[in-house]
């Protein structure tokens, strides 16, 4: 049997965190399905369009690498996708207590989906998202913790502001 893998979040943006996951998920199971949550946060600096092109262009070159969206509940989607494991990155101990509470609230949802836990590149291990767009907004240099392309839309988002 095909082990599939869900890697859900909201991506907002998708960092070189997530991506190092995703590279690694992707070497461990036969498919991981990135999994964009829709409506997670009412304004998203990227549009849901955005970030799936973005995850797309980023993993043309892996074929067991598919993006989606999904909304509701999580452990419904990965029954849907006839998928039977949560991927979840984990950074820092300060990660774990969320992410133990997800992954038995999910377990005890759906009792046959395992949550597995990677932990992303040293160098990787304090980039969030909601970091990446501070640091940013404020003038900080993001260069080398996203993808080119989210920087570059990153610098097209605050041209289009002035
Ligand atoms: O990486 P993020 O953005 O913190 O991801 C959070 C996510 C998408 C994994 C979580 O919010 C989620 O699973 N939402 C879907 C709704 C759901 O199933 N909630 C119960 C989780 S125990």
């Amino acid at each position: 049997m095909a082990t599939v893998a869900v890697y859900p979040g909201s991506f907002d943006p998708l960092t070189n965190g997530h991506v190092d996951i995703i590279t690694r998920g992707a070497r461990l199971f036969d498919r991981i399905i990135v999994a964009i949550l829709v409506n997670a946060e009412k304004s998203p600096l990227f549009s849901m369009a955005e970030r799936i092109e973005i995850a797309r262009a980023v993993f043309k070159n892996h074929p067991n690498v598919e993006i989606d969206t999904f909304d509701g509940l999580l452990v419904d989607y990965v029954a849907r996708r006839k998928a039977n494991v949560i991927v979840r990155g984990l950074r820092a101990v300060s990660d774990f207590e969320y992410e133990f509470q997800m992954a038995l609230m999910n377990r005890e949802l759906a009792s046959t989906i395992e949550t597995v836990f990677m932990m992303p590149a040293v160098q990787y291990s304090y980039i969030s998202s909601r970091l990446i767009k501070e640091v940013f907004s404020l003038g900080g240099r993001v260069h080398g913790l996203v993808p080119e392309l989210v920087e570059a839309r990153l610098r097209d988002k605050q041209t289009a502001k002035v």
